[in-house]
């Protein structure tokens, strides 16, 4: 491999333990159930995994409004089966990163209970308290089909609590140095354990300025350092993940000058490549990627298609947004807050061409990619299930009660069934066989990347094609140079592309090869990855 730090060339994948496999019957995943699946995440080709919240908590985000920070929610089992989820993890080469809430809590964490109870408490100062809903007007809501406002009066502590995200999770005060301390300790308990770093959530609110959004402050980012001074001093090679929905020149400072972040996700590139898909014009990505500047030495991009959250729209103007919802999401319940609440297959129709077409060129683009669980097969959603459940239902293993998830009666949501998407049919057992498979192209997609130093953290450079509809780029790293050729649209069209010498096609499983000197045609929807060298 190559010197490279490891979060650079890795590819991520994102697993929400509740709705992978139920080990004990109560119908909620947990972390035995996991463990007994790492072989399968381990044969998709990922390197890392992204565990959510695991945290005790009463669920009203899904774990994102934890109450014990140093815990384990007991549905997913005890601290022992994390860290035998853990080692067993490593023991195949897999790494692992937690989701790091340091934004906010839950409102039955002790401290918050603390606070509201009695003024005089040392926790009182942990939140951010006012006498009137008035203050820090420039913030916007974030959750704003549901929450009215940032500010929630607590009946009693006499006082409104400032909240970015549900009324159910009071931000902490990073006013108060204690609270500092408190998540540097929070940082430490689960780096002492072993685990390889953090997807730190909702980083750019941790602190409010009166006259501004109350979003990427300068005293955010000084803490953030802080964040990062530890990592670097007291657990060298460990790596630390921005969650920051912003536009590319806001993310920098979150890289600061290599001393914040190591990685932030891109959040802006992602609407865009499917807009360009649904388009049929590359203008979109090739105008973000131009917007993106260059970051430190050591630093990466984290890049996704669709995640657990609704596909967010925050970063498009709003004539694209309208766009976005009217082409991805024609009934209203398919919309949540600013985005979309769908799954990867169902958003492309479950056409196969367009489906290879995105996920070929979002695994060869520049960034760190992250796959999320069930997506690699293909899995549909349920609108009609609240908030964001409809995209977090459990994993299809099979065409067995409860779709091989869970022995139990009934599951924490229930499984996908309808007549497209239903476990019945769309599972791994019945993919593990089928060569042309979501699962299968899964894994030969990753491995093909994976194998190509220039795919994993090459340079990147546009080569003209003279159609708004086919994107070329050319990755390189040393000696190893990847084309990437891709037809946006429905029709079949010339690329503009005449190799000097013939070349051979990665993504085809015959190696197919086009010759020197003569322009290559692409079908519709078609993707080319050419090793040129
Ligand atoms: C971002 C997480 O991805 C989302 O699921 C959560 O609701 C908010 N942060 C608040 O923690």
């Amino acid at each position: 491999m190559s010197d490279k730090p490891w979060y650079q060339e890795a590819v991520f994948f994102e697993l929400n333990i509740r709705a992978y496999r139920d080990s004990n019957g109560d119908g909620i995943g947990d972390f035995r159930g996991a463990i007994d699946k790492l072989d399968y995440i381990r044969s998709l080709g990922v390197d890392c995994i992204w565990v959510q919240p695991m945290y005790p908590s009463p669920l009203k985000d899904d774990g994102y409004d934890v109450a014990d920070y140093t815990g384990i929610l007991p549905d997913f089992g005890t601290l022992d089966d994390f860290r035998a989820f853990l080692d067993a993890a490593h023991a195949r080469g897999l790494r692992v990163v937690t989701d790091l809430v340091m934004n906010h809590c839950s409102e039955e964490h002790a401290w918050f209970q603390a606070a509201r109870q009695d003024r005089h408490s040392p926790y009182r100062d942990y939140f951010v308290w006012s006498d009137t809903p008035e203050k820090y007007s420039g913030a916007r809501i974030i959750f704003l089909d549901v929450e009215p406002s940032n500010w929630t009066y607590d009946e009693v502590a006499g006082q409104y609590f400032w909240h970015r995200f549900y009324a159910s999770q009071p931000d902490l005060n990073y006013e108060n140095p204690a609270v500092h301390e408190e998540m540097l300790n929070v940082l430490r308990f689960w780096l002492d354990m072993g685990i390889d770093g953090f997807r730190a959530d909702a980083v750019p609110y941790l602190y409010e300025r009166e006259g501004t959004n109350s979003e990427n402050l300068p005293e955010t980012h000084e803490f953030l350092k802080k964040v990062r001074r530890l990592v670097d001093e007291e657990y060298p090679g460990r790596v630390i993940i921005a969650e920051a929905n912003q536009w590319p020149e806001d993310l920098l400072p979150y890289f600061g000058d290599g001393d914040e972040f190591h990685v932030c996700f891109h959040f802006p590139i992602m609407p865009r490549l499917f807009m360009a898909l649904k388009s049929g014009d590359k203008t979109p990505i090739i105008d973000i990627l131009a917007r993106t500047p260059p970051i430190p030495p050591g630093a990466q991009w984290m890049t996704f298609l669709r995640n657990h959250d609704e596909l967010t729209l925050e970063m498009v103007t709003p004539e694209e947004r309208q766009w976005m919802w009217e082409q991805y999401a024609p009934d209203p319940r398919m919309r949540l807050n600013m985005g979309i609440r769908r799954r990867l297959t169902p958003l492309l129709d479950n056409d196969k061409r367009r489906w290879l077409a995105l996920n070929a060129l979002f695994l060869s683009l520049p960034g760190t990619p992250i796959l999320y669980y069930g997506d690699e097969i293909g899995m549909g959603e349920n609108i009609w299930l609240d908030d964001r459940h409809g995209v977090r239902t459990p994993m299809q293993w099979s065409a067995a009660t409860n779709a091989g998830f869970s022995e139990a009666e009934k599951t924490y949501q229930p499984v996908i069934d309808d007549a497209e998407y239903s476990y019945r049919h769309l599972n791994v057992a019945a993919q593990e066989t089928d060569a042309n498979s979501y699962l299968n192209w899964t894994r030969y997609l990753v491995a093909a990347r994976q194998a190509q130093p220039a795919l994993r953290a090459g340079t990147l450079a546009w080569v003209e094609t003279g159609h708004a509809a086919v994107l070329a780029f050319r990755r390189a790293e040393g000696d190893n140079r990847v084309l990437c050729v891709f037809n946006l649209s429905d029709t079949a069209r010339p690329s503009g592309i005449i190799p000097a010498t013939t070349q051979t096609d990665l993504l085809s499983r015959d190696k197919r090869s086009f010759p020197a000197g003569e322009e290559i045609h692409l079908s519709p929807y078609e993707c080319l990855w050419l090793l040129e060298n």
